[in-house]
């Protein structure tokens, strides 16, 4: 039967790699590396430099494949990605299919964790439960940014018996959560904690998290949004790429 291991690979920093992770890689024959353009290169790369890093056992065979574009004009923001989740679940299948031997392992090297948005987990369910091809799967997990982002913080998620809400940029611009008292954002290119005014609030910003040009900030968030904006231009003009990940709390007492 056909195997697919899902691997989750760390957000950032090759070191990331889990002893788990690495003998994961060393049982896949073949590796389906996502081509998602230019921008996105710097990630493609930092795959690629995993593999050779850590690979010992066999020299595996690496079919990239091209990621379709998710429509740009919709209504409907779940059906939206559901219809993309679609057509890359096609090309999943035809991959398997065609590039994986019936006894064969294939794998996927996600990104941090694979249980944080991340769809591969989904496509692959969606794919199985359909019945177009029988194959087995297995996740190893993987250091989130969001881990990394408390390690280089040196912070607690969470404060003494109080609750996280881990959330997107797109759901922290419709409405700042009130019940939860630390609030991680992930996926934020509009950089909505600059629209948050509010005295008390602060902020623990990191940016490519574990790569050489990683940025860090921290402080009130009124005084340090300006920077931070500015910080993220930069590494973005600087390195073609930037993902970062933040977590607003009120100050303690505030
Ligand atoms: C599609 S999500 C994938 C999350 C990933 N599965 C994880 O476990 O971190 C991509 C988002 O994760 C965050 N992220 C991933 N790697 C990061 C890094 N090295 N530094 C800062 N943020 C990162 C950013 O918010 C980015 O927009």
């Amino acid at each position: 039967m056909r195997k697919i291991l899902i691997i989750g690979i760390g957000a950032g920093d090759p070191d990331y790699m889990t002893v788990q992770a690495i003998n994961a890689l060393n049982r896949a024959d073949v590796f389906f590396i996502p081509d998602k353009g230019d921008e996105k290169a710097g990630l493609r790369n930092q795959r690629l430099a995993i593999c050779e890093r850590y690979i010992k056992a066999k020299a595996p065979r690496f079919v990239t494949f091209r990621t379709p574009e998710r429509a740009k004009d919709f209504t409907d923001y779940k059906a939206n990605v559901a219809d993309w989740h679609a057509a890359i679940e096609q090309s999943y299948k035809r991959m398997f299919a065609e590039e994986l031997g019936e006894d064969q392992c294939g794998a996927f090297l996600v990104w941090g964790d694979p249980a944080l948005y991340d769809s591969t987990l989904r496509i692959v369910e969606n794919l199985l439960a359909s019945g177009a091809i029988a194959f087995d799967y297995e996740i190893i997990p993987g250091i989130s940014s969001i881990q990394a982002l408390a390690a280089k913080h040196k912070i607690s998620l969470n404060r003494i018996g109080e609750s996280v809400l881990v959330t997107t940029g797109r759901k922290l611009a419709e409405k700042f959560p009130s019940d939860a008292d630390s609030v991680v954002v992930l996926l934020d290119g509009d950089q909505t904690f600059a629209s948050i005014n509010d005295e008390d609030m602060e902020i623990y910003w990191g940016a490519n998290i574990g790569a050489p040009e990683e940025l860090l900030a921290s402080g009130k968030l009124a005084d340090v949004k300006d920077e931070i904006k500015a910080l993220r231009v930069r590494l973005k003009r600087e390195n073609g790429w930037v993902m970062d990940a933040y977590l607003l709390r009120k100050a303690k007492d505030g």
